[in-house]
């Protein structure tokens, strides 16, 4: 069940995490900014690299910061893109998000201009692949 999320807090901070991004290769700055249970807001902006593979983004630099500080759970996930279209998070960000938030989690996107589109992280990973598999396998030994 949905708590009630402050929607315009994180896209605040989420379009400030955007202007920190380092994209000289795409130029398609990316902000991030993610609720955590504890009501902490962190954030992440896309961190490109010159071998194109060494990239991070928004998403993943988020949650990093999150678990650093010692976060390990996440009610909601606000993209935020000076783009035309809003930007669900990429496939390898959705293994990652799914790690930590559950399946009926909102993530949602915004940009500069217009509302909030939301997903819950089910209809954008369904069948997702959890810690939950491996911990049944360690059982059988
Ligand atoms: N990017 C993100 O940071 N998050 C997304 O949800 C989509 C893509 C970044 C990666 C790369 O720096 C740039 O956007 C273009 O793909």
């Amino acid at each position: 069940m949905e708590q009630s999320i402050d929607w315009a807090a994180l896209k605040q901070q989420a379009r400030l995490a955007s202007l920190q991004a380092y994209a000289p290769y795409s130029r398609f700055p990316v902000g991030v900014a993610i609720l955590a249970a504890s009501g902490q807001i962190y954030t992440g902006c896309n961190v490109e690299n010159a071998s194109y593979g060494g990239t991070t983004c928004a998403e993943r630099n988020a949650i990093a910061a999150a678990v650093v500080a010692g976060e390990r759970q996440f009610l909601a996930l606000l993209v935020y893109t000076p783009q035309p279209r809003l930007t669900p998070p990429c496939g390898i960000c959705r293994q990652v998000i799914a790690e930590f938030f559950t399946p009926d989690a909102p993530i949602a996107s915004c940009n500069h201009v217009d509302a909030l589109q939301q997903w819950s992280l089910g209809e954008l990973l369904p069948a997702a692949f959890t810690p939950t598999y491996l911990a049944e396998s360690a059982k059988q030994d």
